[in-house]
């Protein structure tokens, strides 16, 4: 068996952090070989709250959950951390966006940056989910800068696993059956969800997704706008932020970058921008990446119509208009 490894969680007393802990002390992300000791970070008026989630994971019994270090100082908790999921921020309410909780959030996301920078390990894979996650992932690049901007990324599974499964239902296949769903941009109503490369394998064989879905109309607003705003649909229904599929999320995304894509396959991360595509530089855009030796490569050379071209242009522009005034908050 191998030796532990420290896996820091912030907002550890909160409602994703409740359903992720699960996943990670039973093996599903980092497998079934792979001890880790956890690290759980929250602020101090959640000290109590945060025993009583150390009470539960103890009394889970799983063999492959180590030491527990309930914490509010992030000293402590980045400590020779080999992965983060930085979960710990205010959720937005029913009439936000997304980016209404920059000037809530972008601070801690700078401290986060500065703690990571002095105590994690440098090969450190972080996973920045809470919103405005893409923003949020930059400015923690910024303050981190002895670890490579590839080791920070932002979450848009959940945005994935929601497409995928939107097709799946349109199509009436298992969700499996369809693969290779784009999502571009933020994680932000701006966000691009693009089937235009995404397959489905049908007892007939493997169909690109447009031509069976064949309606445009459908793919191009219905589809698009459902995905783009599903996020505040749970909050009108749950008065509170999807959690369960966004903790399920979050450990897809990190078991991907783990163990790897298979061939053919890739996964939507948010990512620092090389400029592929024609993507402005340094904003953590969401790009179609495979995966291979713990380390992502964006996949190249996929054709982009000009429909897609627009809907990437406006996602960029938000990502620009975010970091000005995230850099905004951060000079206040
Ligand atoms: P929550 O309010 O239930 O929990 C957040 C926790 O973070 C709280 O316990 C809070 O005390 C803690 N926290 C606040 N400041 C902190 C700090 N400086 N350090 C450590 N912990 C801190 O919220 P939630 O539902 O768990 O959502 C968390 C974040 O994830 C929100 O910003 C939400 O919008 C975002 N989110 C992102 C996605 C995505 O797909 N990227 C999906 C769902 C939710
Ligand atoms: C989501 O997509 O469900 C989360 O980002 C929460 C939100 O504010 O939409």
């Amino acid at each position: 068996m191998a030796e532990p490894i420290n896996v820091v969680v912030t907002g550890a007393a909160g409602q994703i952090a409740y359903s992720l802990l699960y996943q990670l002390a039973a093996g599903s992300v980092f497998g079934p070989e792979q001890p880790i000791n956890l690290r759980l970070l929250d602020i101090p008026p959640m000290m109590k709250v945060l025993d009583g989630v150390v009470m539960e994971l103890q009394d889970l019994a799983l063999p492959l959950l180590r030491e527990i270090l309930p914490t509010a100082e992030p000293a402590k908790a980045f400590e020779n951390v080999a992965a983060a999921f930085l979960v710990g921020a205010m959720p937005r309410k029913e009439g936000m966006e997304r980016k209404d909780l920059l000037a809530a959030n972008v601070d801690i996301f700078k401290v986060q940056g500065e703690a990571l920078d002095k105590h994690a390990r440098k090969d450190v894979k972080v996973l920045v989910v809470g919103n405005p996650a893409n923003t949020n992932a930059l400015i923690c690049s910024h303050y981190a800068p002895s670890i490579p901007k590839e080791n920070f990324t932002a979450m848009t599974r959940l945005d994935q696993n929601r497409a995928q499964a939107a097709i799946a239902a349109r199509i009436g296949v298992q969700v499996d059956k369809v693969k290779n769903v784009i999502i571009w941009g933020n994680h932000s109503s701006t966000q691009y969800p693009d089937v235009a490369h995404a397959t489905v394998a049908l007892s007939s064989g493997v169909k690109p997704v447009p031509s069976e879905i064949n309606d445009d109309e459908w793919l191009n607003s219905t589809f698009v706008e459902t995905i783009q705003k599903r996020g505040a649909a749970v909050i009108a229904a749950r008065k509170m932020s999807s959690a369960m599929s966004a903790a399920k999320a979050a450990g897809d995304h990190m078991r991907d970058w783990w163990f790897g894509t298979k061939t053919g396959e890739w996964v939507s991360m948010g990512v620092v921008s090389d400029g592929s595509y024609g993507i402005p530089k340094d904003v953590v855009f969401s790009f179609p990446v495979a995966i291979k030796n713990k380390q992502y490569e964006i996949v190249q050379n996929l054709s982009i119509s000009n429909f897609a071209k627009s809907k990437l242009d406006v996602t960029s522009k938000e990502l620009e208009e975010e970091r000005a005034e995230a850099n905004n908050v951060l000079k206040k």
